[in-house]
């Protein structure tokens, strides 16, 4: 190393001293918790690098590039003796580890931390179930969606309150495009592909632009329903209401219907069920038995049209199942946030 065979320089330090000191501590490093501190303590400001760049003002201005240099130099010198040190601590360590007495190569290893499934993922899967093995078909739309599915093509006027900036998200200044606000917008698509008759069923998250609380969240799932065949009636509809709440609750549980607007069906219902957790009234229920379960009707000859099909052939039901509140129906859950909180405490409990 240049600075070695350099008298050139004199400083008040002698470099060959400071570095031959500094290597024998470095080199009696027990471990590394004591190489750490030694290399803080070396590679810092009062280290011999350090104090040797701290007497360059003291120098005669000819010397201080060569004390700069000699004081860099010691500084790689000392890193390297640092980094040497650490490899052989460390081989060491790991050594030891492998010999030592309390390591055993048969101790099985601490239990994987194991995911569940999201208490939505969980219905919706069991309403899959139940809806395919009545021949329904499972489709899927986006979530950013043209205006004219989420609404135009619904039979959703332009003055219907739904379109309020209130109630959607739009997504661009022209409002052509809009965070769906139900999966209603899947209904016109589905019809635009497949062939009638066929039935389907779209679980999905929607979105609203409204005031959080326990019972109202900005993003939640439903999931739509819709039949179209030949001479499908509310006969149909309400048996597929039957037997879904069959397969929700596992009984029979008594339904009933009462009138309903939504501008895509004609007639509308409101479908509400006995209370599953009561038979005189409880907190669900309102102290009512009955619990509102879904919108529902049949489709209106309008919505067919704007799917390309003939409402003079062909006559269906869609229905509007509120996904997350069946879920916390089901569940018992007291807060719709809880849903999409990404909360541990509360997912783990699934
Ligand atoms: N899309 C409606 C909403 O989110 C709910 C709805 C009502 C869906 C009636 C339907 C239906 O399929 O027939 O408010």
């Amino acid at each position: 190393m240049s600075f070695l065979g350099s008298a050139l320089v004199t400083t008040s330090t002698d470099p060959h001293a400071l570095l031959a000191g500094a290597r024998a501590r470095v080199a009696a490093a027990a471990d590394l918790q004591a190489l750490q501190a030694l290399e803080r303590e070396l590679l810092g400001k009062s280290g011999p690098a350090g104090l040797i760049l701290a007497s360059i003002p003291t120098l005669p201005p000819e010397q201080r590039k060569a004390a700069g240099a000699q004081a860099n130099e010691l500084k790689r010198a000392l890193e390297e003796a640092c980094a040497a040190r650490r490899t052989a601590l460390e081989s060491a360590a790991l050594e030891s580890e492998r010999s030592g007495g309390d390591f055993d190569p048969t101790l099985p290893p601490a239990p994987l931390e194991r995911g569940g499934l999201h208490p939505v993922t969980r219905v919706v899967r069991e309403l899959e179930d139940l809806f395919t093995s009545m021949g329904y078909t499972i489709l899927d739309g986006p979530e950013v969606e043209l205006d004219w599915y989420n609404f135009e093509a619904l039979n959703i006027p332009k003055d219907h309150p739904a379109r309020d900036a209130q109630d959607t998200f739009y997504c661009d200044p022209a409002g052509r495009l809009v965070l769906r606000t139900h999966t209603s917008p899947v209904q016109v698509r589905a019809m635009e592909r497949m062939q009638p008759p066929f039935r389907a069923i779209v679980p999905g998250k929607v979105f609203r632009n409204e005031a959080t609380d326990a019972s109202h969240e900005h993003t939640f799932h439903q999931m739509e329903g819709l039949v179209v065949g030949k001479d499908v009636s509310v006969g149909h509809l309400i048996g597929a209401m039957k037997t879904l709440l069959r397969g929700v609750f596992g009984r029979d549980i008594e339904i009933r219907l009462r009138p309903g607007y939504f501008p895509f069906v004609e007639p509308g219902f409101e479908l509400d069920a006995r209370c599953p957790f009561c038979t005189s009234g409880c907190r669900v229920c309102k102290q009512s038995t009955w619990i509102e379960l879904l919108p529902c009707g049949m489709v209106h000859p309008n919505v067919l049209k704007s799917g390309g099909i003939d409402p003079e052939q062909w006559t269906g039901f869609a229905f509007g199942l509120g996904l997350s509140r069946l879920v916390m129906l089901r569940y018992g859950i007291d807060d719709v946030r809880h849903l999409l909180s990404g909360d541990l405490r509360f997912l783990e409990q699934f």
